[in-house]
């Protein structure tokens, strides 16, 4: 069962998924008995650059009990719409007349394109692929925590948004599109029934099949809404954010803006110029921003603060990894870095 899901949060550049990977080998080194699965939620994927190993759209093993992916969200949609078209297709055939116009078709087609799905839906019917690895019979590995590196604060909320007004736009314009034609064929029906009986007797089928389009439709309410429990109920907001006001900034707006959708647990200030020694200028630098990382503490004196200097290499690969998580996380317990 998903323990935890852990989001890293903040501004474009600030060391998000840097943090989420070296988050992931940390926990995963200390708890080898727990399953890890680190996803990037962002576009403009990168944990192949940071782990140093091709990812892509598949779950692909790091280490013994570590697992990353690069999901291609638009893949699932495409799936789902592609079944959707399909159905929607056969049911218009079976119906007397619709069946017959020449359009119908291509306006199933243009209708219903995966491009009509938000991005929140889209990564909610991945998301549900490894949810689906928690039913009884699956073959799959069950997760137990997922580390989830996310786009910078704009593109992130879109990300959270799956529940009520998005997935009832797709849900009602569908079913509004279904009864408006079984309606209208209806009426039509009643002043032509001689006319249309060879077409009655596939009424029973017809009306299984828009049951079958009725129930895709709300399973994909219904998934977007048990995601979104589940990220209520165990989702961990970290806001990453360096010692500068811009950054500063957006953190208190993405605490705001994501306030409703899950529980914010801790921040971290990176990439603090290390303690200089004969350096004018990096002096000068670090002295503005231990003001920034005072009043960063100071708005979020009730949260857990990790501190990290900004190292000279560049935190890539296993090794480089664990080296950023331990200048971040220091001597503190892995209890403490799971639960804040
Ligand atoms: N503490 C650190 N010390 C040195 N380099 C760091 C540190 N943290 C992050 N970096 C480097 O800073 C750059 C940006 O980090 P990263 O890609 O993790 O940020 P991000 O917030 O995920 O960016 P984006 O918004 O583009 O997704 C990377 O080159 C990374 O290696
Ligand atoms: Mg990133």
């Amino acid at each position: 069962m998903i323990e935890k899901i852990i989001v890293l949060g903040g501004k474009g550049g600030v060391g998000k998924s840097s943090i989420s990977a070296a988050t992931a080998v940390i926990l995963s080194d200390l708890l080898p008995e727990k399953k890890f699965l680190l996803i990037s939620f962002d576009m403009a994927h990168n944990l192949s650059d940071l782990l140093s190993k091709d990812i892509g759209n598949i779950i692909t093993p790091i280490t013994s009990n570590l697992w990353a992916i690069e999901p291609d969200a638009n893949e699932y949609a495409e799936i789902y719409t592609k079944d959707l078209v399909q159905k929607m297709k056969t049911l218009m055939k079976q119906m007397p007349l619709v069946g017959m116009i020449p359009q119908i078709e291509g306006f199933i087609d243009t209708t219903f394109t995966s491009d009509s799905i938000p991005l929140a839906l889209k990564n909610a019917m991945f998301f549900q692929k490894i949810l689906d690895a928690e039913d009884i019979n699956s073959q799959e590995v069950q997760y137990d925590i997922i580390i989830a590196d996310f786009p910078p604060t704009a593109n992130m909320i879109t990300l959270f948004e799956i529940p009520e007004d998005q997935i009832k736009v797709v849900l009602k314009y569908s079913l509004n599109f279904y009864n408006s034609i079984k309606g209208a064929m209806r009426n039509f029906s009643k002043m032509f029934r001689q006319i249309l009986k060879p077409f009655n007797d596939d009424y029973e089928k017809r009306k299984e099949l828009g049951k079958e389009i009725f129930n895709m439709i709300v399973d994909l309410e219904k998934r977007g809404e048990r995601i979104t429990e589940l990220i209520h109920t165990v989702g961990s907001l970290r806001l990453v954010s360096i010692a500068e006001k811009p950054s500063y900034e957006e953190v208190k707006r993405a605490r705001d803006l994501t306030e409703k959708y899950i529980n914010l647990e801790a921040i971290h200030i990176n990439m603090l110029t290390p303690d200089p020694k004969h350096c004018n200028f990096c002096e000068k630098m670090r002295q503005i921003q231990l003001k920034f990382s005072a009043e960063i503490k100071k708005e979020f004196k009730n949260l857990k603060i990790w501190e990290s200097n900004k190292l000279l290499e560049e935190p890539i690969g296993l090794d480089g990894l664990r080296k950023l998580a331990l200048e971040i996380y220091k001597d503190c317990s892995v209890e403490e870095i799971l639960n804040p």
